[in-house]
């Protein structure tokens, strides 16, 4: 039933930014006006990399690292030379790069309907619902399924879990793989985990990842859970847009991940627990409008009878709304 997919990996452009010497400069502290005081500032608040700089805005930049607006400028203009702005692609190009596109199968052949054949590489998949919908369950089947051949509904790749609460489960992988026949073990080596700590953190792997995914054929990331760290250590309405600037920027880091690699990108959410006095629906996803934006499939899961589980997609700019009933069992994730 899976669609042939094109497992084809689009090489990163070498972008590595050098001086008029020839020397290279990867680093925010080489830039010019930038001492190791200043970079350790501005890393501190994200600016991690040149294109985050070359970005910015002069006075966010002068707040977060306590200097000039004018020296801000100069940093700025001197980021913007190095980080490939561009940007410019042809509509061939991105015809190209969208006729590779790849699906992976979700194990469930409903809601793999639903998403018009599976989870899609260069695109990010956002799982949302209230504790024990099933989200992680989701991203363990996800982890198994894309190492599987295109003609079983996999992309014969290997997968970066980016795990920021400690729910990633060996055994749970071990049941998957025996499942649909792959060598548990094997499975398990092409996983590649790492433990976000708090939320800066998290956005170092995402550039970690970039790193990783040259030496492997790396067709999944994962973010269980996208929002967790963000909402834990940004609390009240006076930090609502400081989080949303490093939410919004993780996002388009993992996106573009996703472009780079022809990966898919599978994130989890939790919903509001509470009404909220604002809008009012106890279903509303955290992260508002910066993740719905960049998102392109919503899935919103909720708990039904014993193992049933509801998962229902929502405003995808090209599919029809629907829902899918799945179920979770030992074996994973079916119908
Ligand atoms: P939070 O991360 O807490 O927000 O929840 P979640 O949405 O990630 O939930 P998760 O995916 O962890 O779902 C947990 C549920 O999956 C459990 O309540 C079980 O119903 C089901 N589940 C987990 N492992 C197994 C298993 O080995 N066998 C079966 N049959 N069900 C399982
Ligand atoms: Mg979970």
């Amino acid at each position: 039933m899976a669609k042939k997919a094109a497992t084809v990996t689009i090489e990163p452009e070498d972008t590595t930014p050098v001086t008029e010497e020839g020397q290279i400069i990867n680093d925010v502290g080489d830039l010019p006006g930038v001492g190791p005081a200043t970079a350790e500032k501005l890393k501190e608040a994200g600016y991690t990399d040149m294109m985050s700089i070359a970005v910015a805005s002069p006075s966010d930049l002068a707040e977060a690292a306590d200097l000039g607006d004018a020296v801000a400028v100069k940093i700025i203009s001197a980021a913007r030379k190095m980080a490939n702005v561009g940007g410019f692609e042809t509509g061939d190009v991105i015809a190209d790069r969208r006729s590779k596109v790849g699906k992976i199968t979700t194990g469930s052949k409903a809601l793999d309907e639903l998403l018009g054949g599976g989870v899609e590489t260069q695109s990010i998949t956002e799982f949302y619902g209230e504790f024990g919908s099933g989200k992680t369950q989701f991203m363990h089947q996800l982890a198994v399924n894309v190492q599987m051949p295109p003609e079983d509904g996999g992309l014969g790749g290997e997968v970066i879990v980016i795990d920021t609460e400690n729910t990633f489960r060996p055994e749970r992988i071990v049941q998957m793989a025996d499942a649909i026949g792959l060598d548990p073990k094997e499975a398990l080596s092409k996983i590649h985990v790492a433990r976000a700590f708090n939320s800066h953190h998290q956005m170092l792997l995402a550039e970690k990842a970039t790193e990783l995914a040259k030496s492997k054929n790396i067709k999944l990331m994962i973010v269980d859970s996208l929002t967790a760290h963000f909402r834990a250590e940004y609390v009240g309405r006076g930090t609502l847009a400081d989080r949303q600037g490093k939410l919004n920027r993780f996002m388009h880091d993992i996106l573009r991940f996703g472009d780079l690699n022809n990966a898919a990108i599978a994130v989890t959410n939790q919903v509001h627990a509470k009404p909220d006095a604002f809008f009012g629906d106890p279903t509303r996803p955290v992260g508002g409008h910066i993740v719905g934006h960049t998102a392109t499939f919503r899935l919103y899961l909720r708990k039904s009878k014993g193992n049933k589980r509801i998962v229902r997609l929502i405003d995808s700019p090209h599919l029809p709304e629907g829902e899918a009933v799945v179920s979770v069992s030992e074996e994973g994730i079916r119908d």
